[in-house]
C-alpha cells in the first residue's frame, strides 16, 4: 500500500480557490486525487456557496455523477467578524456561524452517502487554535464556531465509523492569507501572535496542507475524532 497515495481518489475542498484551501487543492492532486472546489466565485466549473443545501446537494451530485463517487471532503470555506462581542449583531454572528460550522454539517451530510456506497471516505475539517483557546484578539463567534468545529468532528467520527468514514480535523495557528490580513497587516498584534508562538516561525500553506493529506490518505486510516494542531507550539502552555 502506498501510506500517501490519494490515486484513484475523488475529492471536494470548500473554499478552494485561496489560501489554505488552494495550498490544500495543489497537494492533494499531487497526491493523484481528481480534485472539486466548491467556491462562491466560478472555480472550476463550480460556483457553490457552501450556506445553501440545495446548491450543496446539487454540487455533490455532479462532482460524483461525473467523477464517478465522491472519497474525501476538506471542509476548509471559512470566514470572520473579528470585533468585541459588544458590538457584535447576531446577523454577523450568524454569518460566521452558517460558513464555519453549519455548512460543515450540511456538507458532511451530503458526502456521506456517496462515501458510503464507494465503502468509506474520509473528511477532513478546518478548526484552528481558536477551537481550544478564547484566542488572542476579540473575535468571538469565530472562537465559538471552531470550539463546535471539534466537537462535530468527534460526533460525525463516532457516528459514521461503522461505514468507514474517518472524520478529522486540523487547527492551524496563524497562517499567512486573506483571512489574516488584519493581524498580518499590524506589528502590535503581529508582535503579540509571535510572543505566542514557542517555536519562533508560523506555518506556511503547505505544512496545513501536509496535515490535511496526511489525515485523507491510508496512513492515517486508523486515525478518526481526532483534531490535530499544527500550531508552532501555541496550545502547549
Ligand atoms: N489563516 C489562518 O490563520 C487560519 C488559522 C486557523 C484556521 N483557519 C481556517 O482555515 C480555513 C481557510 O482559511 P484561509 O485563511 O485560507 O481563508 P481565505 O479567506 O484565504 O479562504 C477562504 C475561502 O473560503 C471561501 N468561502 C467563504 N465563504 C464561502 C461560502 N459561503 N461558500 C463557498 N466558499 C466560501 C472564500 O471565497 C475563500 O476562497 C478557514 O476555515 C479558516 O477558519 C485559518
Amino acid at each position: 500500500m502506498h501510506l500517501f497515495s490519494l490515486d484513484g481518489k475523488v475529492a471536494v475542498v470548500t473554499g478552494g480557490a485561496n489560501g489554505i484551501g488552494a495550498a490544500t487543492v495543489r497537494l492533494l492532486e499531487e497526491a493523484g486525487a481528481k480534485v472539486a472546489v466548491f467556491e462562491l466565485e466560478e472555480t472550476q466549473g463550480f460556483s457553490v456557496d457552501v450556506t445553501g443545501e440545495p446548491a450543496v446537494r446539487d454540487a455533490f451530485a455532479r462532482v460524483a455523477k461525473e467523477a464517478g463517487g465522491v472519497d474525501i471532503l476538506v471542509n476548509n470555506a471559512g470566514r470572520a467578524a473579528r470585533k468585541p462581542a459588544t458590538e457584535l449583531t447576531v446577523e454577523e454572528w450568524n454569518e460566521v456561524l452558517d460558513v464555519n460550522l453549519t455548512a460543515m454539517f450540511v456538507c458532511s451530510k451530503h458526502a456521506h452517502p456517496y462515501m458510503k456506497k464507494r465503502g468509506g471516505g474520509s473528511i477532513v475539517n478546518l478548526a484552528s487554535i481558536m477551537g481550544f483557546s478564547g484566542g488572542l484578539f476579540p473575535n468571538a463567534s469565530y472562537q465559538a464556531s471552531k470550539g463546535g468545529v471539534v466537537n462535530l468532528t468527534r460526533a460525525l467520527a463516532l457516528e459514521w465509523a461503522a461505514d468507514d468514514i474517518r472524520v478529522n480535523a486540523v487547527a492551524p495557528t496563524y497562517v499567512r492569507t486573506e483571512l489574516t490580513a488584519p493581524i498580518f497587516s499590524r506589528p502590535d498584534r503581529l508582535k503579540t501572535v509571535m510572543e505566542h508562538t514557542p517555536l519562533g516561525r508560523l506555518p506556511e500553506l503547505e505544512e496545513i496542507a501536509a496535515a490535511i493529506l496526511y489525515l485523507c490518505s491510508p496512513a492515517a486510516r486508523c486515525i478518526t475524532g481526532i483534531t490535530l494542531p499544527i500550531d508552532s507550539g501555541y496550545l502547549a502552555r
